[in-house]
């Protein structure tokens, strides 16, 4: 695959994914950037999109970080160099951005987080850390040196007097200066270090695992909210105890029971966690229809020979249940039985949906409410 260096995607998962940095020239030859700085600054005075300017000496004080929607005349008010604006979510908000994603489809839907986009003057860098995600670093415009290499956690000295994590002695191990269409994979507490050479506009596809802290509480949080967690324990074989500040082992027991059977439940724990992994980070990300189609109106928009596409904002993902198939869009879940299973891994294979299979499923009245319903939703279009 040209896109990783001539590795197939089973060998850079083998050697590289989540265990060494990667350098790969012209993984996109001939790159052209889909937006410009302007458009970045465009986007950073909308609200909703999530953005920030880290500038490295601010009146004095390093690695200062301010936080977006800005105003329009915050950019002439910044000095000539040594900043950098970073756009968050890019792919939700630029088709021909989410496109890109379609590269990265050997890595399951769930891992991934967003494209970021920073765009620097000669100079800007948001300083030397680490990151806890997986990122793929393509250079878009311009030209980025960037150092890398070695291994940072949190007992890495920092920087004082700054919200950011900037790591204070690090030197790195490798120096690359990465042109438009040249990319870095960087795993995740590597420390790295990009510096702009010029005008230049990095985008970071990056894909993140949730924390043993998400899952622990986004779990017991889904468990909390089924109606039987309101239910009180109950003790009718309790029986007079010598003192009545003993809690008997009994009880520890009984809780340790409830606990196990709860946690127990793959079921239960495949439903949230695809229901966790696609919910959408904020809601001006999935808009639902001013006004909602009929089932009839899109079947004829699908007979119409219509492309259909997931919303750039949107997630999708199916797991296999045995009996079943769940279909995760968007934090919602589907549960598909028998001839309907298949449904949810075509929904999920591409963004742009195999037309000619899906008119199939449409024949069906339920099938088609439910793609009606995603429709409705915000999370497909007709291209
Ligand atoms: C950047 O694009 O300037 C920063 C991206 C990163 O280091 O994660
Ligand atoms: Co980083």
């Amino acid at each position: 695959m040209e896109m990783l260096g001539g590795l197939s995607p089973n060998e850079f998962l083998r050697d590289y994914w989540q265990k060494k940095p990667l350098v790969i020239r012209q993984a996109f030859p001939g790159f052209e950037c889909p937006v410009t700085a302007d458009e970045l600054a465009g986007l950073a005075c909308e609200e909703g999109v999530e953005s920030r300017i880290v500038i490295e000496n601010d009146n004095g004080k390093p690695w200062q970080l301010h936080n977006g929607p800005f105003s329009a005349d915050r950019f002439g008010e910044l000095p000539e160099k040594d900043w950098t604006l970073l756009v968050q979510g890019l792919d939700h908000w630029v088709p021909e951005i989410s496109d890109i994603l379609e590269h990265f489809r050997f890595i399951p839907n769930w891992r991934l987080d967003d494209i970021m986009a920073s765009y620097a003057p000669v100079g800007g860098s948001v300083g030397p850390h680490y990151d806890q995600y997986d990122v793929f670093l393509l250079q878009a415009q311009g030209h980025r040196c960037w150092t890398f290499g070695g291994h940072c956690d949190h007992t890495s000295p920092r920087v004082e007097g700054t919200p950011l994590r900037i790591l204070s002695s690090w030197d790195g191990e490798e120096t690359v200066t990465l042109a438009p269409g040249d990319m870095l994979y960087l795993p995740p507490g590597i420390g790295h270090h990009g510096v702009a050479e010029d005008d230049c506009i990095t985008l970071s596809v990056g894909f993140r695992a949730p924390t043993i802290e998400d899952v622990l509480t986004g779990f017991t949080d889904f468990l909390c909210s089924k109606s039987q967690a309101a239910q009180h324990i109950n003790d009718p074989e309790l029986t007079v105890q010598d003192n009545p500040g003993t809690i008997k082992s009994g009880v520890i027991d009984k809780l340790d029971r409830i606990i196990r059977e709860e946690l127990e439940d793959k079921r239960n724990l495949a439903l949230w966690f695809g229901q966790f992994t696609t919910s959408p980070k904020s809601m001006d990300i999935v808009v639902p229809a001013e006004e909602p189609a009929k089932p009839e109106d899109f079947a004829e928009a699908l007979n119409a020979g219509e492309q259909l596409r997931w919303n750039e904002g949107s997630r999708f993902a199916y797991h296999d249940l045995g009996e079943e198939t769940a279909l995760f869009v968007d934090g919602e879940q589907y549960l598909l039985r028998g001839d309907a299973s298949p449904l949810a891994p075509l929904l999920c294979a591409s963004s742009r949906i195999d037309m000619g299979a899906l008119r199939t499923f449409a024949e069906d009245e339920a099938l088609l409410g439910l793609l009606c319903n995603l429709y409705n939703q915000g999370s497909v279009y007709f291209e």
